[in-house]
């Protein structure tokens, strides 16, 4: 059944009105975070229809728009009206809440005389709602708060401190994702005003996860790990320095804070591209305490990436879109994606440089209920090529295309990947294929073994991979350009 609201014109904009009211309303509220662009807020005015914007005549039809249909975002009554909300169901966003760890990492961790990152961490969630889920009661009650605070999705567990078992997971889609699903949209809706309608409609969902996980045991920390974004809008922080060069975090180091009561942390970044995510990833792989050099690569709305080992990372960040988090017009995947175009390309459907033959150029091509589109290829082409140039640029500079000895494929992504389907699409070289691991939730894995470490040992631990690391901004790189182009060839790598 569609919900109704009560637009009050004295309350300020509709879209506001509309995201205040999302308990019941439901749906996703658009992925351009209120910017007129992408054409999912759409409402019916019951009366009083304000006149159709610029925007509303590109995305709605001439019938639609006679009958009330407008963009939330957009619109501008004139007068209290009551309004139906129309947007469509929120897709199905995977949330990988275990990390997988391989046996090597883990003995390393040991080796070096922690207690490692993984423990029974077996929940592995699907859906768009909160989902709560308990491991058996083990009776500990020694107990801290991982949380991996993802752009799209967050993921809240309780921890033993003494066996490192997920007692409890609390896990989310980000609120924040109706005004915009990536960082540079969070940024403009903080810049534009709404950064503590930001803050808060988070804060809300981690008090309510927190409530939820306190059932099973009362958590004496709180580690959060995320990107740089995320930190500062969790924080309080001015953004205004993350969306423009020279891309100046207002406080990248750890911040301590209080929670609803209790001690509170977010792990340090490097950059305003690499952030605690990407620390906490590689403080969990083991990375800077290897002498082998490894590659870690984390694909979600960015395209984080580090190559080195124990004695430097040299690590950089590329814009994704949403081709890996889910093709948000064709529904699918990014890791289906990734193999229907892999199939796509084995039996001819769609060429080398990503072009549809007839009859599904026009029409897409259909596979059960799915339809993937030119534009859907187009996607995952830019995302592949970002990808595929930001690692080569930072394996070449490390000088360490030939001696890479592990791949760590992080994040939701790596994790469902079909690896040969990757490489016939040229996403991974064959050479790698054969080291690549899918270690799932790195930035949870990260807050865990911080969780459980000694204080001195742990912070030396993250202060050492900030001080090895060096970001690499690509945009200022004169030879990414090129690579971009060079690798939006759906074919092996060389
Ligand atoms: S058009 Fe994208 S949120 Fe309104």
């Amino acid at each position: 059944m569609r919900h109704t609201i009560q637009f009050q014109k004295k309350e300020g904009s509709l879209f506001d009105q509309i995201l205040a009211d999302r308990e019941k309303a439901g749906g996703t509220y658009g992925t351009c975070g209120g910017r007129g662009a992408c054409g999912k807020c759409r409402v019916r005015f019951l009366s009083d229809a304000p006149l159709p914007s610029f925007a509303d005549r590109k995305f709605l039809t001439p019938q639609e728009l006679r009958e009330g249909y407008r963009l939330a975002c957009m619109a501008k009554p004139y007068t209290d009206c009551e309004v139906e909300i129309c947007f469509a169901p929120e897709r199905e966003i995977r949330i990988v809440t275990e990390s997988e760890l391989s046996a090597g990492a883990e003995r390393d961790l040991r080796d070096a005389g922690e207690q490692g990152a993984g423990g029974e961490r077996d929940l592995r969630n699907a859906g768009n709602e909160r989902s709560v889920q308990k491991a058996d009661e083990g009776g500990e009650r020694d107990c801290f708060c991982a949380v991996d605070l993802g752009t799209t999705t967050v993921v809240m567990q309780l921890i033993g401190r003494r066996d490192g078992r997920a007692l409890s997971t609390y896990a989310f889609q980000n609120p924040q994702r109706a005004y915009g699903i990536d960082v540079l949209a969070r940024i403009a809706a903080a810049e534009s005003g709404k950064a503590q309608a930001l803050r808060q409609m988070l804060l809300t969902e981690l008090e309510n996860g927190l409530k939820k996980l306190e059932e099973t045991g009362k958590p004496q920390e709180i580690i959060f790990s995320g990107n740089t974004t995320m930190g500062h809008l969790l924080l309080g922080y001015p953004v205004s320095g993350l969306g423009k060069a020279p891309f100046t975090p207002y406080h990248i180091q750890t911040s301590y804070f209080d929670l609803s009561g209790h001690p509170a942390v977010f792990l340090p970044g490097i950059s305003a591209f690499v952030g605690a995510d990407i620390v906490s990833g590689v403080y969990a792989c083991g990375m800077a305490e290897k002498e082998e050099l490894s590659l870690f690569i984390d694909l979600g709305t960015n395209g984080e990436m580090a190559v080195g080992n124990r004695d430097g990372i040299l690590c950089t960040a590329t814009a994704a879109g949403s081709a890996f988090e889910g093709g948000v017009s064709a529904q699918v995947m990014g890791t289906d994606m990734t193999a229907l175009a892999a199939d796509m390309l084995k039996s001819g459907v769609m060429d080398e440089t990503g072009l549809l033959a007839e009859p599904w150029f026009a029409e897409g091509w259909r596979r059960g209920e799915l339809t993937i589109t030119q534009q859907d290829i187009r996607n995952l082409q830019m995302a592949k090529a970002a990808i595929c140039a930001g690692a080569s640029l930072l394996l070449e500079r490390a000088r360490a295309w030939d001696r890479i000895a592990h791949v760590y494929l992080a994040g939701g992504f790596g994790y469902y990947l079909d690896v040969e389907k990757a490489v016939a699409i040229g996403l991974i070289p064959r050479t790698l294929c054969g080291i690549c691991a899918a270690v799932g939730n790195t930035s949870l894995a990260g807050a865990v073994r911080y969780g459980r470490s000694q204080k001195a040992a742990r912070e030396e631990a993250l202060d050492r991979i900030v001080r090895i690391s060096r970001p690499i901004n690509l945009a200022q790189q004169p030879e990414f350009e090129a690579r971009y182009i060079a690798s939006m060839a759906f074919a092996e790598m060389e």
